[in-house]
Order: C-alpha cells, then structure tokens, then sequence
C-alpha cells in the first residue's frame, strides 16, 4: 500500500504558518487584504467563496467580500475592478468563476492588475511561469507543488506525466515540473483527450499528475509499481449507500492504484484542501510585494 499524501492535514499546517507570518507582517506594515468578487448566485461558488473567507479569517488576512447580482454589466465589474486596483490599501483580487454568461471571462481577468491576482489567471502571470519566473502561479499547481515538496518528492530527470491541458491546473503544472528549478527539471509529457496510446506512455511515469475531470480513468494495471500520484480530479459518481446519493472520486482509481503507488493523493482530502491554503500564501505574497515597492 502506498503511503497517502495528507493534503488535508499539510493544508492546515500551511495556514497556521501562514497565521504567524501574516502575525509578523501586520505588526512591521498592516494587515493583508483580500478582495473577493462574486457575480451571481452559482450554489458551488458560493461554498467556495465561504471557504475563502473563513481561511482569510483563520490567517488574520482582511477580505472584503463584493457580490454583484447576475445580471451585472461588464462596465459596471470593470468599474470595479480598477477601484480596487488602485486602491492601496487591497492587495489581491480574486473574481469568483464561473461568471454569468454576459461576461467574458477572459476580459474581466485580464481588467485585474497582475500584481494584484492571487488566482494566477493573468496572462501576464502564466507568462511569467512560461518565462521560468514566476509570480502568482495558480493555486492548484502552486498546492501539487508545495505537496511535492513536504512530502521530499524529487523531480529532476523524473519522467511525469500530466493527463489535462486546461490553462488554470494541467499547462502550467506540466510548465512547472519541466521549469529548471528546484521543483521541476523534470521530463514531461501532456496527456489529453485525443493522445494516441496514453497507456504506454503513463506505465512509463515516474510521476503523474491527472486533472482530466473523468472519474477512475486511469487504474492500477495502468502505472508502474513506485510511481507518484497527484490526482486533481472532483467526480460526483451515484452512491445509493449514502444519503446524498453521491461520492466524489477523483480521477484515479484509489483502490487499484494506491497498492503500486509510493505516495499517492486521495480525493477528497488531496490536492483540494491545498488550493485555498495557496490562495493564502499568494495573498500574503501580494501584500510583501507592495511593501517591498513602498506601495
Ligand atoms: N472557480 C473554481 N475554482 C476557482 C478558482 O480557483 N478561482 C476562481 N476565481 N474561481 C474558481
């Protein structure tokens, strides 16, 4: 059996060393502050955006809660959105996803300073990890990264393997590993949905991150005794044994990997916890960077 990596558990030790150095940072300049945008009434981002805001409070970062109705128009979120960048006193901003359909997506990220964007989603900062320099890499990558790291993975001459191309986790994953620095130097191919012959190419995986949102696509006669599992994907599968009439699975068969697995993330309790302990760290990161400009 594998041993579990505890993202659960790493996720919490995270936020209170986050506490103390948010602790610090307050006493020498003020206290970080966070600003989060919601349009809409989507019932997932609203968990999502909840959980935000009690990790804020946990780590003694302000955050300013802005909910607009779905029917908000773009001018008026623009409108917004360079309040906030101007204003000296936020640090980071973070627009809630998915946006009502009116909005394009695209545009209102690109409305927020990179300087200010905690998520990563700036072109500006992909660019940056594309670059080998990153700023503000997004949380998901930034958490399967800090994993690695707690948990003494090395990746340099490693063969990985990242089965998902979406711009927010399986690209700049896939641009991290293979980045010359400490946590990367590895060899990396991207897997996706039209990749001819996936199986030989993950048996061969010394690591494999999946974040291809298909629930238990890869199983244990898929991977080679050792190797490391970073499983991304959140699968609702029916489960008429439980009450909600769900579980969530990731996209790795647990039962048959975690046996052949040297380390592997479950799902829940992965990958997942971390994100919003990152989304810490990136706003702390935000603030320390507007000290050091005198901003
Ligand atoms: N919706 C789902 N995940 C995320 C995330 O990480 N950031 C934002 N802004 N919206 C999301």
């Amino acid at each position: 059996m594998g041993k579990i990596i505890d993202g659960k558990a790493v996720a919490k030790q995270l936020v209170s060393e986050i506490a103390k150095e948010v602790e610090a940072f307050s006493k020498d300049f003020r206290v970080p502050h966070l600003a989060v945008i919601i349009a809409g009434d989507d019932p997932a981002s609203r968990v999502y955006v909840k959980s935000k805001v009690r990790a804020s409070e946990k780590c003694g970062i302000d955050v300013d809660l802005v909910k607009f109705p779905a029917d908000i128009k773009e001018s008026e979120l623009f409108q917004k959105l360079d309040e906030l960048n101007n204003d000296n006193s936020i640090d980071g901003i973070l627009v809630q996803l998915p946006l009502p359909s009116q909005l394009d997506s695209k545009k209102v990220i690109e409305r927020i300073s990179p300087y200010k964007d905690v998520d990563g989603f700036h072109p500006y900062n992909l660019g940056k990890i594309l670059e080998g320099d990153p700023l503000f890499v997004p949380c998901t990558p930034l958490g399967i990264i800090e994993l690695l790291k707690r948990y003494n993975v090395k990746t340099t001459g490693k063969k990985a393997v990242v089965v998902g191309r979406s711009v927010i986790v399986g690209k700049p994953i896939a641009m991290l590993l293979a980045n010359k620095s400490k946590n990367g130097n590895a060899t990396v191919t991207i897997c996706h949905s039209k990749t001819a012959g996936i199986k030989k190419i993950l048996s061969e995986a010394d690591i494999i991150v999946c974040a291809a949102g298909k629930a238990k696509m890869i199983n244990g006669d898929m991977v080679k005794p050792g190797v490391i599992i970073i499983d991304v994907g959140i699968n609702r599968i029916k489960d008429e044994t439980v009450k909600r009439g769900y579980r969530l699975v990731g996209d790795v068969d647990f039962e048959s990997v975690s046996p052949k697995a040297s380390l592997i993330t479950p799902v829940p309790g992965g990958v997942g916890p971390m994100t919003v302990a990152m989304l810490m760290k990136n706003t702390l990161k935000a603030a320390r960077l507007k000290y050091k400009n005198k901003g």
